[in-house]
């Protein structure tokens, strides 16, 4: 990975991490952002509400020129090879490329071939990496003035298929979180537990909120389920989902979060999700401080 390029947490200097967080933060609190005149691309081939307009705000806000293209209604669908609308975006001056694709590993793949003077972000591979979320989530949690070392943060749900949970459990292991735990069926438990082996692992949701401070609920990734798998919603929502009185198990200040986007009644009940202890509508807030963050770093 080189200087211009934000693939994967694991590829990230902690120094860059900390400063992410931190600056984030500032900006939060209305720290004047650096502005440039750069030009940046949102390349989605994915649908996405709030990864692309915030990426597109935080980019707005920082004087940047950004152009979004539609991956699915791109010259891709002519045939046209990612690396070749790359090279055409870039002899046209763009210099960062935002990417969200369905294909596990495709940021990989390209970022030792991407055109010369252009960066690339990792806007979400399949079911690979979104580092950017994870980032944008600890921001929240730091913002909130909520303890990382003294936190017990629960994953719940359909793990196996979520980018958005490798991401979080290599950034809050790498930032020394008190315990990092994962719950969720078996059907959806990553075989390889994002390659960690001191994770905790509950079977059962009542179990895993014990003690919890941070429950991140995940949304099922109906998009990347293996085709036999049936999913009765019922039946997840009754064991799976978190209801106010399941959340009353978990510490009385426990916060819940949630990248979105939320499916009421399945993961999370509405009560849970637009009650006092949500923070999935601070999570959006702070997307847009974390990629300004984020560009003003890549960008310098
Ligand atoms: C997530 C994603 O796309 O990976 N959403 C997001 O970026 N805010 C999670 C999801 O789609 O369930």
């Amino acid at each position: 990975m080189t200087s211009s390029q934000l693939i994967d947490i694991q590829g990230l200097a902690t120094d860059f991490i900390d400063h992410i967080l931190y600056r984030a933060v500032e900006l939060a609190k209305g720290s004047e952002p650096m502005t440039t005149n750069h030009t940046v691309a949102n390349l989605f081939f994915e649908p996405s509400t709030r990864t692309r307009v915030s990426f597109e705000i935080a980019a707005t806000r920082l004087g940047l020129s950004i152009i979004n293209l539609d991956g699915l209604r791109s010259s891709m669908t002519k045939g046209e090879s990612l690396l070749d609308t790359l090279a055409t975006l870039r002899a046209m001056g763009v210099e960062m490329a935002v990417l969200r694709h369905g294909q596990t590993g495709i940021c990989h793949e390209i970022s030792h071939a991407m055109p010369i003077g252009m960066g690339l972000v990792n806007a979400g591979d399949g079911c690979g990496h979104h580092p950017t979320q994870a980032l944008l989530d600890v921001a929240t949690m730091i913002e909130q003035g909520i303890s990382l070392s003294d936190s017990k943060v629960v994953i719940v749900g359909d793990l196996r298929h979520s980018r958005v949970a490798r991401s979080n459990v290599a950034l809050l292991k790498r930032l020394n979180v008190g315990e990092v735990a994962l719950a969720g069926p078996p059907a959806f438990m990553p075989k390889d537990l994002f390659g960690h082996t001191d994770l905790v692992v509950y079977d059962q949701l009542e179990a895993a909120l014990e003690e919890a401070n941070i429950v991140m609920m995940l949304r099922i990734q109906k998009e990347r389920l293996e085709p036999e798998t049936l999913v009765d919603w019922a039946d997840y929502h009754e064991q799976w989902g978190l209801s106010q009185s399941k959340l009353a198990l978990a510490r009385p200040d426990c916060r819940v979060m949630h990248p979105g986007p939320i499916n009421r009644g399945v993961e999370l009940t509405a009560e849970v999700a637009d009650g006092a202890q949500s923070l999935i509508l601070d999570q959006v807030r702070m997307s847009v401080f974390t990629r300004m963050a984020i560009f003003e770093a890549l960008l310098a």
